[in-house]
């Protein structure tokens, strides 16, 4: 796992993007199959798996616990399922490294076997928040101890009946009501989640698409446990999270011109486009169709003036992981943008309402952040050094801020690129940004 500071992009400015190009598969989706094809009967054929390391993280720690994965190659998965109470106890902690979704997740599906597994990731994980999951497992019947702050090693006992509950969740979170859901399975029940604002719903969907019933609606989805879950093929459309580099950096340059073929447009996860399309941009939506449970389409977007907007809260969960780079959209948009009521910003691979805010003001923008959002105050970005803190997506929106910037842009920590987006300098050279790698 990356957890070094030793790639750096410099970006020389200027630029534009052109042509067709399709982004690896969607990090949520990935995880999904893995953790539900381990656990299902028969054989899962997956392709279009993201290989970037959280979800290979994840493929890992099943294979440590005896599942036989073969793959991937090119983007193709064959899981031989051991269902629900074939998993075997791994010879040792199961490392996550950079990978928030694979601990929360796992926490839950985990807490339910009959043997005691411990769960470790790299430094940004192993301060991430985790009492989002423990203490609703505990009210399952759960035995999970933490660090003394709620952070892993998280140690998980085997061997206990868990019980359903009905927990509202105190924050919008897949994660968290994922995590329920694959408990739930192995709970005695009816388990329901009910959210605060709609988060994403591959679970539900895969778990469906694998002949579980999961009932929804009204804010809540619930399972009874005990089920089967029947081996599937799953595609895996292409990352919204990561086109949305793309879709931003067309759309502060003059003339670009660019498809994104078979990009997931779940509605749970679009809200980039909706965002993007109040400021100006202009994004054609094209080929709806629907692949094994997930709505699927192609992007067209080009060059646009944007404007700065008041960012709908309806739109924060669903746009959640697109901030970073949103926030270079603000930066080139004429006039200020605010985001409020994302704190949970704050806990995400880094602090990104702190490292966005850092990193533009190196640039010379008037970026304000504040306890849930930021305020921004348009009209471009200057050339410099900025720290990704390690942080993916803070590394891919800065290198994207490149294309507006008016003077050479040098990002350093950004090794963890990998873990969601294997491939991204070569795939903006071929649209038209390059990138140097040190
Ligand atoms: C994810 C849910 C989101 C998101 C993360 C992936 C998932 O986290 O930020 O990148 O796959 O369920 P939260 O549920 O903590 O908001």
């Amino acid at each position: 796992m990356s957890d070094s500071n030793d790639v750096t992009f410099h970006v020389q400015p200027g630029g534009s993007l052109s042509g067709q190009l399709r982004v690896p598969g969607d990090k949520s989706i990935s995880h999904r199959a893995i953790m539900l094809g381990a656990i299902a009967e028969g054989r899962t054929e997956i392709s279009g798996f993201l290989e970037g390391e959280d979800s290979l993280a994840t493929l890992k720690a099943f294979q440590a616990m005896g599942v036989e994965i073969v793959g991937p190659t090119q983007g193709r998965v064959a899981i031989r399922g051991v269902g629900l109470r074939g998993l075997r106890a791994p010879v040792g902690p199961l490392d996550l490294g950079n990978s928030g979704t694979s601990m929360r997740l796992l926490s839950g599906l985990l807490a339910g076997q009959a043997f005691d597994t411990e769960l470790v990731g790299d430094s940004s994980l192993m301060r991430r928040p985790m009492r989002r999951v423990t203490e609703p497992l505990a009210r399952m019947g759960a035995l999970i101890s933490s660090g003394d702050d709620g952070t892993a090693p998280l140690k998980i006992r085997g061997g206990r009946q868990l019980r359903a509950i009905d927990y509202a969740l105190p924050v919008a979170s897949a994660q968290v009501k994922s995590c329920l859901l694959l408990a739930g399975l192995y709970a005695a029940g009816r388990t329901c989640v009910r959210e605060p604002a709609p988060t994403r719903d591959h679970t539900e969907r895969m778990l469906r698409g694998m002949g579980y019933a999961v009932e929804d609606g009204g804010g809540r989805a619930c399972l009874t446990g005990g089920g089967q879950l029947q081996a599937s093929v799953i595609d895996v459309p292409a990352d919204i999270s990561s086109a949305a580099f793309f879709l931003v950096g067309a759309s502060i340059t003059p003339g670009s011109d660019l498809l994104l073929r078979h990009v997931g447009i779940n509605p749970t996860r679009t809200g980039v486009l909706e965002i993007l399309r109040l400021m100006g941009a202009d994004i054609e939506v094209r080929e709806r169709r629907e692949v094994g449970g997930e709505p699927v389409a192609d992007l067209r977007v080009r060059g646009a003036a944007l404007r700065g907007i008041d960012i709908p809260q309806a739109q924060v969960p669903l746009a959640i992981d697109e901030f970073p780079v949103l926030f270079i959209a603000a930066a080139c948009a004429e006039g200020r943008t605010r985001l409020s009521g994302a704190a949970e910003l704050r806990v995400k691979e880094s602090d990104r309402i702190q490292v966005m805010a850092d990193g533009l003001q190196v640039l010379g923008v008037d970026a304000q952040p504040t306890t849930d959002g930021m305020i921004i105050q348009g009209g471009g970005l200057n050339g410099g050094s900025v720290n990704s803190q390690g942080d993916h997506r803070i590394a891919m929106a800065f290198a994207m801020a490149g294309l507006r910037a008016s003077g050479p842009l040098k990002i350093t920590d950004c090794a963890n690129v990998a873990t969601s987006f294997p491939g991204f300098v070569e795939l903006a050279a071929d649209a038209g940004l390059s990138i140097g790698v040190g």
